[in-house]
């Protein structure tokens, strides 16, 4: 049901490495960040025991197997994803703890459900996974095809629109400048942010990272025939909790994006590295670069008839 195993991918590089910048202390300050997400899409998808969940785009089973920490060995868990890589990551998880013969890995795209049986589902979960995905309104029939009437789907996904709205009007900023004295730090906040986000509205029309809202989000819900759509957008402005210059460098904000560290080298002089260092790392190192971050929940459930 897996392809052969590759050594990495770029999803596989970001979920074990670029995610946490490959610090491992980082990664236990994200850890519980993480969790609580997948405690919330589970306590949306109201599991109960001898259910069948799909978990698609299921990483490294971080739905998936709290799933079955809550419900116990009558839990039958279907892990899907693009990635050949993480699904034999996922797959060796599940053998060191215990679970292996309750789950199946099947590698596909979230856009075609395929080897899964129409109405074969009670729970369709997926976390961060459609914002990947060329035609959500596609997964989103996928997952009403395969749910039986009456089943849930339970989803949260990042909403990226404003960070590449604000690459975008950076660019406008930094294009509009006065020749005669420009701002010389602006130039290169819009090198970095364009390296991870559109920044014009073509870019952003093209992107499935960018061009959807948490409004879209209900409407291929709607379109695809589910019924008692429930959205929530939490939107949280915190200080950031990266306070080292290294993980700074090292992080990225989502798997297509490179880090900044990477930006820096190839995409800076060596003049230019300086002065943006000059600038930034004190900040960072003084704990008041700020964290905002957009995710949108969705429940919704198939009609009964
Ligand atoms: C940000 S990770 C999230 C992983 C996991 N859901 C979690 O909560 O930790 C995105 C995942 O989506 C998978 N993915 C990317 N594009 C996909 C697609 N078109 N269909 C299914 N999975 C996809 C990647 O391989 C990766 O495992």
């Amino acid at each position: 049901m897996i392809g052969n195993k590759p050594d990495s991918d770029l999803w596989s590089d970001w979920l074990l490495y670029r995610r946490h910048a490959d610090d491992p202390s980082y990664q236990q300050v994200i850890r519980p960040v993480i969790e609580r997400y997948a405690e919330r899409v589970l306590d949306g998808a109201r599991l109960a025991p001898g259910m069948t969940l799909i978990d698609v785009g299921a990483g490294e089973g971080l739905v998936a197997f709290r799933a079955i920490d809550r419900i116990g060995a009558s839990l039958r868990v279907l892990l899907t994803d693009i990635s050949a890589a993480m699904l034999h990551h996922a797959e060796a998880l599940a053998v060191e703890r215990g679970v292996r013969d309750q789950c199946t890995f099947l590698q596909g795209s979230a856009e075609s459900l395929q080897g899964i049986e129409g109405a074969s589902v009670d729970v369709v979960t997926t976390r961060a996974v459609l914002a990947y995905v060329h035609d959500k309104g596609a997964a989103f029939r996928e997952f009403h095809r395969v749910l039986k009437p009456g089943g849930r789907i339970s989803m949260v996904e990042p909403i990226h629109q404003d960070e590449a709205y604000a690459a975008l009007a950076l660019k406008t900023i930094v294009d509009g400048q006065p020749p005669e004295n420009p701002d010389r730090f602006l130039p290169l906040l819009h090198r970095w942010k364009a390296a991870q986000f559109p920044d014009s509205l073509e870019k952003i029309a093209a992107s499935p990272l960018a061009n959807y809202s948490e409004r879209d989000l209900v409407r291929f819900g709607q379109a695809a025939g589910f019924a008692e759509i429930h959205m929530e957008l939490h939107v949280d402005v915190a200080p950031s909790d990266v306070t080292t210059w290294e993980v700074f460098l090292g992080v990225s904000p989502h798997p297509l994006a490179p880090p900044l560290g990477v930006i820096l080298a190839e995409r800076f002089s060596d003049e230019e590295r300086q002065f943006f260092e000059q600038i930034m790392r004190p900040t960072v190192e003084a704990g008041q670069s700020v964290s905002i971050d957009r995710v949108a929940y969705l429940t919704a459930r198939k009609p009964a008839t």
